[in-house]
């Protein structure tokens, strides 16, 4: 079966999966919002992670399906309390939670849903279950780490690309990195293939945010499913803004210096920054990067072991590349 096959069959499961883990629980007012999250779809790329890694490593997908049910749940947790950090309203092309419902909700949503990330993680952990715990723990420590940088950052004047490289290591890239590693451990990789399995997740996380940064300014809104030119208004430090800063002069550079006085700007003024990024080429900038994070991802990937696998891998990175959500 071809690898795009593989991954649609893999979606369906971890859709019924998730399905099956909400019915018939117990107060509605806590379940119901949590469905909502899960119900909006999303590319399940950590899930698929997961399973590809223990593939990878000479595995098998029924070895880890728990643990890829468990980081899709603690995935949809940081989305959830992202989206209230970031002022984000809309995700996956429908209200976020928060708004849905209110934030309140929103918080305990969360909460429940990284709990619940956990009991699903522990049905899969048999043989070394304490090393799995920790590297999952760490992977959480990471993103709330990651994320808190990230809200930093929108203050500071004086964010550099390796400030940048680092937060987005740890919001996004450890989550990814974490992925390869349970789903390698659980399949009882050795200590190499463990180290290249991590560090496949690792760099596909580096270029997936990257790409993130690109899509929230030059993606299409119906595909992408969120609000275009969202970075700007909240005033984050992404990558294409760093470049921006670093690059430009004059006239350029006040503009850009303008979204840090006034910490953001305004959905009507989107394009003409767009216009500005263009022109200091900082679009392609971020696809060259977006490129060489995704080949040393590949690199990891053509070290490893089993060939099923890591044709998935490869599929995945390359697939990636060419995404629009
Ligand atoms: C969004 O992740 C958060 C980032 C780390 C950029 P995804 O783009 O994987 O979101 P879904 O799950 O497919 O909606
Ligand atoms: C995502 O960063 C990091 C998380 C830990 C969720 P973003 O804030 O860019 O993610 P989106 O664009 O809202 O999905
Ligand atoms: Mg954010
Ligand atoms: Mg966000
Ligand atoms: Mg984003």
């Amino acid at each position: 079966m071809k690898p795009d096959h593989i991954y649609k069959q893999e979606l369906k499961k971890i859709e019924s999966k998730l399905t099956a883990y909400f019915k018939g629980k117990n107060p509605e007012s806590l379940y119901k919002p949590s469905k909502y999250v899960l119900e909006g779809g999303g590319k399940r790329i950590r899930p698929f992670l997961v399973l590809t890694s223990a593939k990878a490593v000479g595995g098998e997908f029924k070895q880890v399906y728990n643990a890829a049910l468990a980081v899709e749940l603690l995935h949809n947790f940081t989305l959830v309390h992202d989206d209230i950090m970031d002022n984000s309203e809309m995700r996956r092309g429908r209200p976020t939670l928060h708004i849905k419902y209110d934030q309140n909700t929103a918080i305990l949503a969360g909460d429940i849903l990284v709990t619940l990330s956990y009991e699903s993680l522990l049905k899969d952990c048999k043989e070394n279950s304490v090393k799995i715990l920790q590297t999952f723990t760490h992977g959480i420590i990471e993103v709330c780490e990651g994320q808190s940088l990230d809200k930093e950052f929108e203050l500071r004047s004086d964010v550099t690309i390796n400030e940048y490289k680092e937060m987005i290591y740890k919001k996004t890239a450890a989550l990814a990195e974490m992925c390869c590693s349970i789903g390698a451990r659980i399949a009882g990789a050795d200590k190499f293939n463990l180290k290249a399995a991590e560090n496949f997740g690792k760099y596909l996380g580096m270029a997936f945010q990257i790409q993130d940064d690109l899509l929230d300014l030059i993606g299409e809104e119906d595909k992408f499913g969120k609000k275009i030119g969202s970075d700007l208004v909240e005033g984050k430090k992404t990558f294409l803004f760093i470049r921006a800063l670093e690059k430009s002069k004059g006239n350029d550079k006040k503009l850009l210096m303008k979204i840090i006085k006034n910490k953001g700007i305004e959905y009507s003024e989107v394009d003409s920054y767009k216009n500005i990024y263009y022109r200091l080429n900082v679009i392609d900038d971020a696809k060259k990067e977006i490129l060489r994070y995704t080949k040393l991802a590949l690199k990891n990937a053509n070290s490893l072991p089993d060939i099923d696998g890591r044709e998935l891998m490869i599929w995945l990175a390359n697939a990636l590349i060419g995404r629009n959500k």
